[in-house]
């Protein structure tokens, strides 16, 4: 069943809904990162300039449901998207009941997780939200693997429902990137924990033709490995865990490379001295940080030969420069390379942004749980929402 996109519905004086995802950081009242908002842009101008009102619903960060927090409240994103869209941009914190809007004007809804049921996806939260439109466009690709009531409910029950061009446009480049990839196929996974993504590494590993992990995941792989990680972040409980990944993707005929040599250093902070060693060298009172030169040679070459690359997490804690030579190093191989490359997750995005290559990689998701589970092959919930008979 295929999804219905914005382009084919009839949007004229039509009051128009759309699901985006500006849950970007906010630091002293300001947005510091806009590149969401810079997504969900071309949905609502598509909407404004065909003639509808419009009005945007989001989340930001992780309220408790049913009260107002004023921390978690959409109002300095509503300040800067009325300066990106160029137009009038209204806040309303109370909207369930009833919004004016009219062709041509945008409303903001105050964040949609302040709504008791919204993460249940209560019935009646997602009826009152379909009531307030007669057009729902699901444009939240980065909140998509998520069943909540303004991602999937409303668009159950809205008259009209249809994808907006950003979810259009990821599912698209990932699709490509996963369906029929050219091959060698390489992906990149790094990240503080195996835990959070055990799931996308296990099939990753039987997808790809090689696996590479980094951060505190490579630590846990290091130590699968027999090698002492000192006082490292990894976790001793998901050792077996990672000799699983490892066998997989030998048996996929690939394999999950372990670093030579690692940056080390006694504590975390940009004044610590760091060491370059072999990576079975490391001591009890030591933490690994990124990975050594050798290491990110192999890893260009790996890069170098790949023809299709998706990357999620850095190496290393590339925030403080003396351990961000693997990311610096990974970032400007992707972005040499003339592989379709994929890269998702607001810390790769920083990393991409830190070392200006953002607009080197063939395509940015703005998604980072949601292109996880879309790389695990996970069916989105806000994406089924949209299929229809
Ligand atoms: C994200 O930042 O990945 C999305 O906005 C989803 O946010 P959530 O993990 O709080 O649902």
């Amino acid at each position: 069943m295929a999804i219905r996109p914005i382009t084919d519905v009839d949007l004229r004086n039509k009051r128009v809904m759309i699901r985006a995802d500006l849950n970007v950081p906010i630091a002293n009242g300001k947005v510091t990162n806009d590149i969401r908002i810079m997504a969900a842009l071309k949905g609502i101008r598509y909407c404004l300039d065909q003639g509808a009102a419009v009005l945007v619903l989001s989340h930001l960060g992780r309220p408790k449901e049913g009260q107002f927090d004023p921390a978690l409240s959409l109002a300095p994103v509503a300040r800067r998207l009325a300066e990106m869209v160029d137009a009038r941009v209204l806040l309303k914190k109370d909207w369930l009941d009833g919004v004016e809007v009219q062709p041509g004007e945008v409303v903001l809804c105050e964040n949609v997780r302040f709504n008791r049921g919204e993460k249940a996806n209560n019935e009646f939260l997602a009826k009152q939200m379909a009531q307030l439109c007669d057009v729902f466009v699901m444009d939240a690709f980065g909140t998509a693997h998520r069943a909540h009531a303004s991602t999937a409910g409303v668009a159950e029950y809205a008259k009209e429902a249809c994808a907006g061009p950003l979810l259009m446009a990821e599912l698209e480049a990932l699709g490509q990137a996963l369906r029929d990839p050219a091959r060698p196929m390489l992906a990149i996974v790094g990240g503080s924990k195996v835990s959070g993504k055990l799931e996308v590494l296990s099939a990753l590993s039987r997808r790809v033709n090689q696996l590479i992990v980094g951060g505190g995941i490579c630590n846990t792989f290091i130590a699968a490995a027999g090698f002492e990680v000192g006082k490292s972040l990894y976790e001793p409980d998901l050792i077996e865990s990672a000799r699983s990944v490892i066998s997989a993707a030998k048996m996929a005929g690939g394999e999950v490379p372990i670093p030579q040599d690692v940056v080390v250093a006694r504590e975390l902070s940009a004044e610590a001295r760091s060491f370059v060693k072999p990576v079975d060298q490391v001591l009890a009172d030591e933490m690994i940080l990124d990975i050594g030169p050798k290491a990110l040679e192999r890893i260009k070459g790996m890069v170098a030969s790949a023809r299709t690359i998706v990357w999620n997490g850095p190496l290393g804690v590339f925030e403080i420069d003396q351990f961000g030579e693997g990311t610096k190093g990974l970032a400007e191989a992707v972005a040499a390379s003339s592989a379709f490359s994929i890269a998702g997750g607001g810390d790769t995005l920083a990393a991409l942004d830190k070392y200006g290559l953002a607009n080197e990689v063939s395509y940015i998701s703005t998604g980072g749980g949601a292109f996880l589970e879309f790389l695990q092959g996970k069916p989105l919930p806000g994406v089924m929402a949209l299929k229809r008979d």
